[in-house]
């Protein structure tokens, strides 16, 4: 078999142009606050997704990516197939996944979950037991995050890519996730404020797998939800319980676990 030219590739000078000379670049997203350049590019019959850095603080989380798909490989979770060095940095090959991120910002537009031809807003607008399954996935997700000793870092509806045709949801860019627990050296974490948990915001707090139901807590409360103002609850009075203690301020009043927090989800949800 001839050598792959995405998923053999080795030292590469220039991604886009490479791409245009072994495929077809049908998409690119050049515009992301992660500083990431990605591509969608057909090879013959194969669709891929190409993320790939050229600067160092971008290459790192994308260093940091590889490490995340090495432990942790989940049905729900786009797997990794290939890394490869660029120069100034790495690129990272993922089969092309059909679809759209709940949420897109881009360097020069955030905000519009609102709007109600926003996938947000589609998503809202589904019948319940369809958003019921698609957070299940999520939290099955990160269940196998939790058991791979990971955390949960910049996990938001950004993440969250749904096919509104199949009704499936694949996370992306798990590029932050992290081993865990640890203690905050900076002033905080990246993220999104809707998403994330208090003590993300204070340099030398714990990090551990408690951020993480908070994380997963806001996920349920946000997309289980008729709009975004968080007045329109879709779920029962002891799902939104569940909610409540995943996301109390005090981790220590939290779920221990996202083990323990499916569990609590799950009975709720066959007793309702
Ligand atoms: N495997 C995939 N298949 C198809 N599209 C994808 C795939 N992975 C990501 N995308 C799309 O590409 C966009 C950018 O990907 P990603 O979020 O990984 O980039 P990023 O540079 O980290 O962006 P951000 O700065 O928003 O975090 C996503 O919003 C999503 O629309
Ligand atoms: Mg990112």
């Amino acid at each position: 078999m001839p050598p792959h030219p995405l998923l053999d590739a080795g030292f590469i000078d220039a991604l886009e142009p490479y791409l245009e000379e072994v495929g077809t670049v049908f998409h690119a997203f050049r515009e992301q606050d992660s500083g990431c350049v990605s591509f969608g590019v057909a090879v013959g019959s194969e669709r891929w997704f190409v993320k790939g850095a050229t600067e160092s603080e971008a290459a790192v989380s994308l260093r940091r990516a590889v490490k995340i798909h090495a432990a942790v490989q989940h049905s729900v979770i786009v797997p990794l197939q290939h890394a490869f060095d660029i120069a100034g940095g790495l690129a990272l090959v993922y089969p092309w996944v059909d679809g759209v991120v709940l949420y897109h910002p881009t360097l020069s537009r955030h905000g519009g979950r609102a709007a109600p031809d926003s996938p947000m807003a589609r998503f809202r607008r589904l019948p319940l037991p369809v958003v019921l399954q698609a957070l299940d996935k999520i939290l099955d997700a990160h269940l196998a995050v939790e058991r791979a000793g990971l955390l949960a870092v910049d996990f938001y509806d950004g993440c969250m890519l749904y096919d509104f045709d199949a009704h499936s949801m694949v996370l992306c860019d798990l590029d932050e996730y992290r081993p865990g627990p640890f203690l905050l050296d900076a002033e905080r974490l990246p993220g999104s404020r809707r998403f994330m948990a208090p003590e993300e915001f204070v340099k030398g707090s714990t990090i551990d797998v408690r951020t993480t139901v908070f994380v997963l807590g806001r996920a349920l409360r946000l997309l289980l939800d008729a709009g975004d103002e968080e007045q329109g609850w879709r779920g029962s009075p002891s799902q939104l319980a569940v909610v409540g203690r995943a996301t109390t301020r005090d981790p220590a009043h939290r779920y221990a676990s996202v083990d323990a927090l499916m569990q609590a989800w799950h009975a709720v949800s066959a007793a309702d």
